[in-house]
């Protein structure tokens, strides 16, 4: 057994119509927040009236884009020492949760992003961070991690570190009725990948595990549920905490080659990244079920196909199981039909067969043949072997 340490310090508070105690449950009437947003659906949805009716301190910075840049943390950072912040309160996606998070660090630390890409490269701890997400699926609420997108070198980069875990993550189902049906399945789909990522990594834990099974349960039953039927607040506060728990698991075990390759997809090609995640999915795991196959049937089991514990049956199982999900969300397997182009997919294996980082913590050996046939099966939404 590999040895671990499990440390999970965000205090989580789920419930519905939470957000208008967040002045009382959180910050106090004396605070000076610096709530970052996202330009629009904060706004349009009235959360982020309800925080600052609360909180009348609070300064609003709304300048975070999907997929956030170290720049737009930076800027935000300065905004946030300028105006004597004392929290930094996120509300959106894990967008608005990763800028928050690295804006929290640059108002307390030196320097730029680029410093701090790596792990646990900060002395002083950032300012505190409550993260309310009004989307279900980065997790971000409950990680260390802030990922952004390095401008300089084109690449998603990953800031982490202890002191980066927020200090309250506030679930409210109400938050999120008005996500739009992509974005509630894409995310939806990212918990899952996220789950079953942290439970075959090399540092998974059996915290982790537990939780994994329990995330992939949630995603199988409500996610379809979620995406039918968006004002069922059950089904919403179900799928905020799948999100949740995925974000538990990856917080000790991290991400996997899904995650890894996945990055590609939604850099190159725009893929939203939670769709990007399913994508990559069954080549993985049907790899991984090769080395773990105990595990992946597990899964496949959850998602309705149950398998015995060999590789083969295992690896058949996960990959139609994840194709029965995906044809009940409307999602097409195969990454051509969401905008990827084979010529640059070629590129891409390249490219991340030589970048060792984005293998960290993932099962066996691939060769630039194996990360091309990835690719091709995730491009045509087969897995050739199966
Ligand atoms: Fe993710």
């Amino acid at each position: 057994m590999q040895p671990y340490r499990y440390h999970m310090p965000t205090a989580v508070h789920l419930g519905r119509g939470l957000l208008r105690d967040v002045a009382a449950s959180l910050c106090g009437p004396e605070s000076r927040p610096l709530l970052v947003t996202g330009r629009r659906s904060a706004r349009a949805s009235g959360a982020l009236d309800t925080v600052t009716e609360r909180l009348p301190n609070t300064v609003v910075f709304d300048r975070v884009d999907e997929n956030p840049t170290a720049a737009a943390c930076e800027t935000g950072a300065a905004f946030c020492r300028e105006n004597a912040c004392d929290t930094v309160i996120a509300l959106g996606g894990g967008s608005a949760m990763d800028a928050a998070k690295a804006i929290a660090l640059l108002a307390t630390n030196p320097g730029r992003c680029r410093d701090y890409f790596g792990s646990g490269l900060f002395d002083t701890p950032p300012l505190p961070v409550i993260a309310i997400p009004t989307t279900a699926g980065t997790g971000s609420e409950t990680t260390p991690y802030a990922v952004l997108v390095d401008e300089e070198q084109g690449r998603k980069r990953t800031i982490g570190g202890a002191g980066l875990f927020p200090r309250v993550a506030l679930l409210d189902p109400e938050l999120s009725v008005t996500m739009p049906r992509d974005v509630t399945v894409n995310t939806g789909l990212d918990a899952l990948s996220q789950a079953m990522e942290g439970m075959l990594s090399l540092k998974s834990t059996a915290f982790g595990d537990l939780l994994a099974l329990e995330v992939c349960r949630i995603v199988r039953r409500w996610l379809p549920r979620a995406a039918e039927a968006p004002d069922d607040l059950e089904a919403r506060a179900q799928m905020l905490q799948a999100a949740m728990l995925s974000g538990c698991i990856i917080a000790q075990s991290g991400t996997t080659l899904v995650h890894g390759a996945g990055y590609y997809l939604t850099l190159e090609f725009g893929i939203a990244h939670g769709l990007a995640n399913a994508l990559l999915l069954p080549p993985v795991f049907y790899h991984n079920a090769r080395h773990e196959p105990h595990k992946v049937a597990a899964v496949a089991n959850i998602l309705g196909r149950p398998a015995a514990d060999d590789p083969d049956e295992a690896g058949a199982g996960i990959v139609n199981g994840l194709y029965e999900l995906y044809d009940e969300l409307g999602v097409s397997p195969a990454a051509r039909d969401a905008g990827a182009n084979a010529e640059r997919l070629a590129w891409c294996a390249e490219d991340l067969y030589g970048d060792a980082s984005r293998f960290k913590n993932q099962v066996g050996d691939f060769t630039l043949e194996d990360v091309q046939r990835m690719y091709s099966d995730a491009f045509q939404g087969t897995v050739t072997r199966c």
